[in-house]
């Protein structure tokens, strides 16, 4: 499966896995190659032989076969994948998934992948409305596995309401984005060729992106560390959203619990130091987004060993507590802001603000010349950090722009359709 776009489906036990065949079709138009794992229970609703078929690939099921591990182990079937999809994705699948739990083929890929994960949830909708789905929907949803669907209608088992899979079509325009597929390529059912058709809703092609994400992580010693709170969720999801409007992204990220999205560069960075060199390295771009939370701070003089407790001449030993001199890190929004000829078309800082918010945040707009500033509360109260919702203004030199609270995700997408309105404008470079 090399050289092409490679998704790993899993299929789970449910009336719609049937349309998984249909599923498949579509995404070989979109010269996606597709490589199946039917559960047990999905066995019963659709046969190997159709998805082999197919897919073109042979279809993996039990988790200790032992000519499957021989030819293909179930940690590389689920990184060999650039995405793996769910679909269907049923009530019992979805809580294993949040308690990670790994007593199958398709969970355990599912718990040992590294890559993204989009899912199709199919069930009865009271199955759907139960809390304990709702809870491990949200659980999945703050880890960073997208979901589609499920949409409305009638169910297989009599009832009304929300629990069918979402149609093959929304899976697949869902899995193109998570792949962050600039235009489809391949041909469709007609043989006509999909590759050159206007990119509707993809308006940053051919414009470059670079983002910052996560915290930095400062060594004291080869054990210890400065850091702070931040989860890269928010920078992640604008990566995200600038590459499914067709920018080329490259994410600059230090260390997180997040996985990395499927349709971009990813560089892992730990100091503030190695994100300023990997950032000046992706220059030139049109975009640069900085919503790291970079340490301001790190140790003058990091120690090479393990500063040990009973005292170390080096660091005050006469105490016994060490004493740690610190210095500045450099502000890497400032220095892509402040470059000459490659500066990005268009620099965006955050804001982690805990008081005077709009205040503090314009005047640091202009401290470190970047275009926009996002500003953000981050006081305890607001639960900004580490949570799923965040309340911004966007500060440009027209004013201020101040968004209702809305998840992270909304806010990357809208910041992204800012951007890409800001750049199609005629005064944009
Ligand atoms: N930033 C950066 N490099 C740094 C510090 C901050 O690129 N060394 C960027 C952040 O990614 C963010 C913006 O600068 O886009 C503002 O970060 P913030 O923490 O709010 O401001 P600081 O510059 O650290 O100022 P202060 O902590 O005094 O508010």
């Amino acid at each position: 499966m090399t050289g092409e776009t490679r998704v790993l489906l899993i299929v789970a036990g449910g009336i719609a896995a049937y349309k998984a065949l249909e599923l498949i079709r579509r995404l070989r138009e979109h010269a996606v190659k597709v490589r199946c794992i039917l559960t047990a229970s999905g066995a019963e609703f659709v046969t190997p032989l159709s998805l082999s078929a197919l897919s073109e690939d042979k279809v993996y099921g039990e988790l200790f076969s032992l000519t499957d591990e021989a030819e293909m182990g179930h940690i590389q079937l689920s990184r060999n994948a650039e995405l793996l999809v769910v679909a269907p994705a049923t009530a019992n699948l979805i809580a294993k998934m949040a308690t990670g739990q790994a007593d199958d083929l398709a969970s355990t890929a599912l718990l040992a992948t590294d890559k993204e994960v989009l899912i199709a949830p199919a069930m009865n909708v009271r199955m759907w409305e139960h809390p304990a789905t709702r809870a491990n929907i949200e659980t999945l949803r703050s880890r960073g596995v997208r979901v589609v669907g499920p949409n409305e209608g009638d169910m297989a088992c009599g009832e009304f309401g929300f629990g069918r899979m979402a149609e093959p079509d929304e899976i697949v325009t869902a899995i193109l984005e998570a792949l962050g597929r600039t235009r489809p390529s391949g041909n469709d059912s007609n043989g006509t060729p999909l590759t050159g058709r206007p990119s509707a809703g993809r308006p940053l092609t051919g414009r470059s992106a670079l983002v910052t994400s996560g915290p930095t992580h400062e060594a004291i010693d080869p054990v210890r560390y400065i850091a702070n709170r931040s989860s890269g969720r928010q920078g992640h999801a604008i990566a995200q959203a600038l590459a499914a409007l067709g920018a080329r992204t490259t994410l600059v990220t230090g260390p997180t619990e997040l996985r990395d999205p499927a349709n971009m560069d990813v560089i892992h960075i730990e100091s503030a130091e190695e994100m300023l060199a990997a950032c000046e390295g992706a220059l030139p771009v049109d975009i640069a987004v900085c919503a790291a939370a970079v340490a301001d701070w790190r140790a003058a003089t990091p120690s090479d060993r393990k500063i040990k407790k009973t005292g170390d001449a080096a660091y005050g030993a006469a105490e016994g507590v060490p004493r740690l001199e610190l210095t500045a890190n450099p502000d890497i929004l400032a220095r892509l802001s402040q470059r000459g000829n490659d500066r990005p078309a268009l620099v965006v800082g955050f804001a982690a603000e805990t008081e005077n918010v709009i205040l503090q945040a314009t005047e640091k707009r202009l401290r470190k010349r970047c275009d926009w500033i996002v500003a953000n509360d981050v006081s305890a109260q607001s639960g900004t950090f580490g949570g799923s919702d965040n309340s911004v203004h966007v500060i440009d030199e027209q004013g201020v722009d101040s968004w209702e609270r809305m998840s992270k995700s909304d806010v990357a997408r809208r910041l992204a359709e800012r951007i890409a309105d800001h750049l199609e404008s005629p005064a944009a470079p």
